[in-house]
């Protein structure tokens, strides 16, 4: 890949601070039944929603006049955590279609076409291949993957016109250390989220959240042209509903940890090693993440929507949910906990499911997906 600037490789890759050593765990690989590519139409629900704004702001708020000038190698687009493709793809369709949309009824624009160039980026461990081999055959872009983890920096300097990243966000680098720290405050002992009532575990969250979404901002800052523009569809949770009749993803993930719990009662794997264990994920308020993106020196808040939680009405049987949890979950829990208790642990998570009238109803579901769009600062 080469800069704007026309320079060449050297300079991009000198000193990319990557940080490979994150352990990171990818969704579930191929396109078989426990699969992501068959349990992911919770999360793409957000795109369909998504696509007048996100059309919208292309349209309205990216410099195509100064992007065609200034790019001589193309326009670069990124999905930041696009996982094997699927809703993706959708994604980039909508995005590759606005940006040909915008330029086309830009007059004033003599010369070609621009060229779309789209970076597919995930962990290393992602399933690249069938992210590769179910591209859409009559696409408008070339496709260019890029692996390695998205809060520190993967592409060249001022090369990026378009950032997007979509259920990825509430990914954490790490789970906060005191959390797995027994004797500290903070200690989530027999739980593998925060919950409402631990403030300390959940501070410790936040806290995890903030350095992250920092991280990724400082990096797409450098990647990103002067007037480039972000869309990040961030999955979050409401300022408050009532855990008696409803639930988050969070409350969701607990009741996945509270049959962990059950098994450790039965004697079937230690309690130990469910205290030991939490999951890196962080589900912001609006507020916290408002609070978070407005900080940022690089970038400005152009606007900030609230999705009511498009995907709910696809998990319409319990074994859907369970479909669904698995597929994000897997890896990591068999990391931990071994693969031979996977099937036992979703089992049981859909018989609490189905027992369950509060989490039965999909519409009890109070989840959210924030969409924020960001506008990279001049220089
Ligand atoms: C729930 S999936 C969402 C995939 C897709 N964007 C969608 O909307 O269906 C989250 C994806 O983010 C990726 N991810 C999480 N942390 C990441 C990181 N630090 N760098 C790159 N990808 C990451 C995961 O591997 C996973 O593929």
């Amino acid at each position: 890949m080469t800069c704007k600037n026309g320079k060449a490789d050297n300079d991009a890759n000198e000193a990319l601070p990557r940080r490979t050593d994150v352990p990171l765990h990818a969704m579930n690989a191929g396109d078989g039944p426990h699969s992501y590519v068959q349990n992911s139409s919770y999360q793409g629900g957000a795109v369909d929603i998504a696509k007048p704004i996100i059309e919208e702001e292309i349209s309205k708020n990216l410099d195509i006049k100064n992007l065609s000038s200034t790019s001589p190698n193309g326009v670069w687009i990124a999905d930041f955590g696009c996982s094997t493709g699927h809703n993706s793809f959708s994604a980039m369709q909508i995005v590759t279609q606005a940006i040909y949309k915008k330029h086309a009824s830009s007059g004033r624009i003599s010369g070609k076409v621009p060229k779309l160039f789209v970076v597919f980026n995930d962990v290393i461990t992602n399933d690249f291949n069938t992210l590769f081999s179910s591209l859409p055959p009559h696409r408008n872009y070339n496709a260019i993957g890029v692996p390695g983890t998205f809060h520190g920096r993967l592409l060249p300097e001022s090369s990026l016109h378009f950032a997007y990243s979509s259920w990825a966000l509430q990914s954490l680098t790490e789970v906060p250390k005191a959390v797995a720290e027994s004797g500290s405050a903070a200690w989530n002992k027999g739980k593998i989220l925060y919950t409402r009532d631990r403030k300390e575990v959940c501070d410790a969250y936040l806290n995890q959240y903030t350095k992250d979404i920092e991280a990724f901002l400082e990096a797409r800052a450098v990647e990103m042209v002067n007037g480039g523009l972000m869309a990040l569809l961030i999955p979050a949770v409401p300022t408050s509903w009532n855990p008696e009749t409803e639930y988050t993803i969070p409350s969701d993930i607990n009741l996945l940890g509270s049959c962990l719990m059950d098994m450790a009662n039965k004697g079937r794997l230690s309690e130990a090693k469910v205290d030991s264990f939490n999951l890196p994920y962080y589900f912001t308020t609006p507020e916290q993440l408002k609070a978070i993106l407005e900080k940022s020196h690089s970038f400005t808040l152009e606007r900030l929507e609230i999705l009511n939680n498009p995907g709910k009405h696809t998990l319409c049987s319990v074994e859907a949910r369970a479909a669904f949890f698995r597929a994000v979950h897997e890896g990591l829990l068999a990391d931990h906990f071994g693969s031979e208790i996977i099937d036992e642990l979703f089992d049981l998570y859909t018989e609490k499911l189905e027992a369950s009238p509060v989490f039965l109803n999909p519409n009890n579901d109070k989840s959210i997906v924030i969409l924020a769009i960001l506008k990279r600062r001049l220089n």
